[in-house]
């Protein structure tokens, strides 16, 4: 029997915050000039992070009818159940328990769940995925002619590539020179060909990384790294072209990551080769399990175990902090303000640094699959909109490109801005005036912007600048448009890990006011389905191409009269 959750339109919370709404007018320079402690009241720690929500469209009332909602929908009590290990993930009846893959290895109480010693599955886990990052580290793991790895190629998709690949990218100062990662995910051919082009199959190592060992994609990619391996080899004269070389091959430069051994010892990879993890992981809050292997070989078992801290230290503060100065808990708020109550439909994360340019798709997956949903939990309709759509790019670029509509357009665009005070390349740029140090420039940016969208510009103020009256009206920035801000030292391991648990837990307390399941993806099976079943089709089945309806079938027969076949 399901218990229902909350209906979060039916609390008292929700009531003060519908007439709330309807009194309120955003007036971030008023509240400003009004209350000189409003940054310092509404800037808090979590972790390394320092975050600004100050320029925000909240007052103290809002917060705190939102802090009661939080508690009318028993955020706790769903806070303490995930971590405690109840299967909250109701449609899929699993525990959600990736907070369990950061947990000290001195963790005391151990975490037991369904009779699992969690603690204890997952230091082992780890302490296998360290040993092999180590081996192709030192250059102990060899590939079949005896030559060191030089190249690590992970072969996943959606969350067993995402997270990986955005903190490799994020990380590459921590990521050892001697060896390169590189990831293959979509299965356009162009992907594996391109990543492929310039390697050495005897210096390349592969891993297979996909938690159910069934996506097409995955596999069939999988397939092809190993079709180009044995091809490359047997031409280099690296092994002999029978099928005993090759499984030995296969042994030496192909690894493994699943929750499903069984598959991968299907595939031809020694089980031995191959990591795993638990069904409480969701693939898009799995780059902590051995899904981050091909992480762990770039940055070393020192640099992931930091990483894994930073997580921790978030959901420690997620688990500790009251919810007044909860950030988790205080960003998911505002983010169901901004969408239930002042109608925003997207949500903007512009890192101002350069190594976080793939963090907004890697949030995109947590997100939108996360909160993506129509129903609630025990199956009933939603009551209310829920998740947003999220995107970004990194900053400067976004200012060039997109800033305007967020700046001057119809469209309330919250947005999260992530700066880091030590660059990780300290450039001056000796040639322009005053030798400007150039992550200066870059934050004065960073500060810029916030400061334009959050207090704008007055006509008069325009006017002041003895701009002809006509053009006047397209100068004026209204501001009021939100924002927070997150700074950190540096962007080191431990700052990564902080920001991903930190957007895990925000979408989770999204999911919770909205009595969704964040933990599931049905979404995302129709057209896995379907793909199957068209693909006969696309081949020329002509019986199969009469079953589609009359859009598909057009547009296949497009692809039919203009193929060329290999
Ligand atoms: O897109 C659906 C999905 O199931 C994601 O949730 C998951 O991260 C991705 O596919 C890859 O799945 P797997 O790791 O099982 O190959």
């Amino acid at each position: 029997m399901i218990t229902p959750p909350v209906d979060a339109t039916t609390t008292s919370a929700w009531a003060a915050l519908t007439a709330h709404r309807a009194a309120f007018t955003p007036d971030l320079r008023g509240w400003f000039a009004a209350d000189p402690q409003r940054a310092g009241r509404l800037s808090h720690g979590v972790g390394d992070l320092h975050v600004d929500l100050s320029k925000n469209l909240v007052t103290d009332e809002t917060l705190e009818i939102l802090v009661r909602l939080a508690h009318e929908v028993d955020l706790e009590g769903r806070i303490a159940a995930m971590l405690a290990g109840e299967h909250i993930n109701v449609t899929e009846n699993r525990a959600v328990l990736h907070t369990a893959l950061r947990r000290p290895a001195s963790a005391n109480p151990r975490l037991v769940v369904d009779g699992q010693d969690v603690d204890a599955d997952v230091q082992a886990e780890l302490a296998k995925v360290f040993a092999f990052a180590e081996r192709v580290r030192s250059g102990e793991w060899t590939g079949v002619t005896g030559a060191p790895i030089r190249t690590v190629v992970n072969i996943g998709i959606g969350g067993s590539d995402l997270g990986p690949v955005m903190a490799y990218e994020a990380l590459k100062p921590y990521a050892a020179d001697h060896v390169e990662l590189r990831f293959v995910s979509n299965i356009d051919p162009t992907d594996v060909a391109e990543t492929l082009r310039d390697l050495d199959p005897t210096t390349t190592l592969f891993i297979v990384a996909s938690k159910t060992f069934g996506t097409l994609e995955t596999l069939t990619n999988a397939r092809l790294a190993r079709q180009w391996m044995w091809t490359g080899l047997v031409a280099a004269g690296a092994i002999e072209d029978t099928d005993d070389a090759r499984s030995a091959a296969v042994a030496k430069h192909f690894v493994a990551v699943s929750t499903a051994l069984d598959k991968v010892a299907a595939f031809g990879i020694d089980p031995q080769n191959a990591f795993g993890f638990w069904d409480w992981v969701g693939g898009r809050y799995s780059l902590d399990s051995a899904i981050g292997t091909s992480l762990a070989v770039a940055i070393g078992p020192d640099g992931f175990r930091d990483l894994l801290a930073g997580m921790h230290s978030v959901d420690e503060h997620l688990r500790t902090v009251p919810f007044e100065r909860n950030v988790p808990v205080l960003m998911g708020l505002l983010n169901v303000w901004y969408v239930n109550f002042l109608g925003a439909h997207t949500h903007a994360v512009l890192p101002y640094a350069q190594y976080l340019h793939r963090f907004a798709a890697y949030l995109q997956q947590l997100t939108m699959e996360s909160n993506g949903k129509s129903v609630r939990w025990d199956g009933t309709p939603v009551t209310t909109d829920t998740g947003e759509v999220f995107w970004g790019e990194p900053g400067t670029n976004g200012q060039h490109a997109f800033y305007q509509l967020i700046h001057q357009g119809t469209r309330l665009v919250p947005a999260d801005f992530i700066a880091v005070a030590t660059p990780a390349h300290p450039l001056v740029d000796q040639a322009a005036p005053g030798a400007p140090d150039v992550h200066e420039l870059f934050l004065a940016n960073f500060f810029a912007q916030t400061k334009a969208l959050a207090f704008g510009k007055t006509a008069d103020e325009v006017r002041a600048e003895g701009t002809a009256e006509e053009i006047v009206p397209a100068r004026v920035f209204g501001g009021n448009r939100p924002t927070t801000s997150i700074m950190a030292p540096a962007l080191t391991p431990a700052v990564l890990g902080q920001l991903i648990a930190l957007y895990e837990h925000i979408t989770f307390v999204q999911g919770i006011v909205w009595g969704i399941d964040s933990f599931d993806q049905w979404g995302v099976e129709l057209g896995k389905v379907l793909a199957n079943q068209i693909a006969p089709a696309v081949a020329g089945d002509a019986a199969a191409l009469d079953a589609q309806d009359p859009s598909t079938r057009g547009l296949i027969e497009y692809y039919l009269a203009h193929r060329r076949r290999r």
